[in-house]
């Protein structure tokens, strides 16, 4: 029997969406959608305006395909619109309010209802099930608790299913690896660059992450990579999955990826609907192509979101674990983080997967932008692992240039710094220094 298959869920275990036929979930999704155009268009301003100006009623979207005719919306349509402009319902209504994290300016602000906070747990209990959690699991939660939706999001996803949650939050990574001792949870959820942090600490401390009692980490907010799969993976011994979502769509548990394929991230189509656009035209692209993902949101109350801008860029795959629901494959990166060296694009999750590949290289690495003549110049900081010869250094510099070069197409300059020097992640982290001098 392939080892894989211990991980499936029974189906009776799956919700009933998860196991819908295609049509019955194309006719779930219509139903939704068109009920979400007529709540956000008769309560919100911004979009009964958005809709007149394009001459849009919302009983114009008679199929799915209808809805690449509606505007996009933006961030800055949603900043535009702070603190509740965006809101469909009374504030009486509202039970919480999260924020966005901000990476790009000043953060927006997100509503639920009861409703909502429902759905949400339920999409993230699925997401932990999917992921090879079950009922009467321990789930050490290190997603930040407070405005972030990683903390509380988790949390109650977890209680939903039926796990024990460990509501320990980002930080004292020194207590993070105590707890996990003491207290001896199966799964753990957190950034892939602060569960770095937490292996390192492990090795700091003489212990041996891979005799810890986790099984499973389910690991998002921030883009990762195959490599740093197989980095976790293979120091922590566990099965490491993807998650993903955002605070505008919901929080964590827009899309998850099935441990058993471990193959991109379902999305929860029964609640969010995605499109992928071109970022320069907004076009829709048919699925597979690359692109902006763009999501509609097709049951929420407070906040409804109609062809949000997501700036992630993914392409759209076919169902597999899950056959209804497509997925999505990695995000690479999002559209703001994409760097400009010399007419050449490039991502932080390039460098990664070239940094993981280098014998003697720690995981950990950063990057400065700067100016050299007047052309923009980007140095790639990586750290060498402790036992890394000093001889092998000037090797594994050369190796990952040649290696960016050749994958990328561009010149970097690339550091190797000592053991433990670059900083480390407590959450998300901002790999990026941009030191150019301004003209
Ligand atoms: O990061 C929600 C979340 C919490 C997701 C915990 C997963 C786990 P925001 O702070 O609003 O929400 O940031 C959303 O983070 O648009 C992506 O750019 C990025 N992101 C989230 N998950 C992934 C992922 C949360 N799995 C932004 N891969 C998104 C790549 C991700 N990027």
């Amino acid at each position: 029997m392939d080892l894989r298959a211990r991980w499936i869920p029974d189906a009776g275990l799956l919700d009933p969406a998860e196991r819908m036929s295609a049509g019955e979930l194309r006719d779930l999704q219509l139903a939704r959608l068109r009920e979400t155009l007529r709540h956000a268009y008769e309560n919100v301003g911004h979009y009964r305006r958005a809709f007149d100006a394009a001459g849009l009623r919302p009983q114009d979207c008679r199929e799915l395909a209808d809805l690449a005719k509606f505007p996009l919306t933006t961030k800055a349509d949603l900043r535009d619109n702070l603190p509740y402009g965006m809101f469909a319902v009374p504030m009486g209504e509202v039970r919480r309010i999260h924020a966005s994290s901000g990476t790009t300016g000043r953060s927006t602000v997100v509503g639920y209802t009861a409703d909502d906070l429902a759905t949400w747990a339920a999409v993230v209990a699925r997401s932990l099930r999917a992921a090879g959690g079950r009922p009467g699991d321990l789930v050490h939660n290190a997603y930040g608790y407070g405005l972030f939706t990683g903390g509380l999001g988790i949390h109650y996803g977890g209680e939903q299913l039926g796990c024990t949650v460990i509501p320990v939050s980002g930080g004292a990574t020194a207590r993070q690896v105590r707890l996990i001792g003491e207290l001896r949870p199966r799964v753990i959820t957190v950034t892939p660059s602060y569960m770095l942090t937490i292996l390192d600490e492990f090795e700091k401390q003489g212990l041996d992450p891979r005799e810890s009692s986790l099984e499973i980490g389910i690991f998002g907010a921030e883009p990762w990579t195959e490599g740093m799969r197989g980095e976790i993976e293979e120091r922590a011994g566990i099965e490491a999955v993807d998650i993903y979502g955002l605070s505008e769509v919901i929080g964590p548990g827009v899309a998850q990826e099935c441990v058993e394929a471990k193959d991109g991230l379902h999305i929860w189509e029964d609640h969010f609907y995605p499109e992928v656009i071109d970022p320069v035209t907004g076009q829709a692209l048919p699925d597979g192509s690359p692109g902006e993902l763009v999501f509609t949101s097709l049951t929420k109350q407070a906040m409804p979101v109609i062809r949000y801008r997501t700036r992630d860029l993914t392409r759209l795959l076919p169902g597999t674990a899950r056959p209804a629901m497509r997925r999505m494959a990695r995000v690479t990166g999002r559209t703001d983080d994409m760097i400009i060296v010399r007419g050449v694009n490039l991502f932080p999750t390039q460098v990664e997967e070239v940094v993981l590949r280098a014998p003697g290289l720690s995981p950990h690495f950063a990057l400065d932008l700067t100016t050299r003549g007047r052309l923009d110049h980007l140095i790639v900081k990586a750290e060498a692992r402790p036992d890394c010869p000093p001889a092998r250094r000037a090797e594994a510099a050369a190796e990952v240039a040649a290696a960016i070069k050749d994958s990328i197409g561009v010149s970097v300059e690339v550091l190797i710094v000592d053991p433990e020097t670059l900083p480390r992640s407590a959450g998300k982290l901002q790999r990026l220094r941009d030191l150019r001098e301004r003209a």
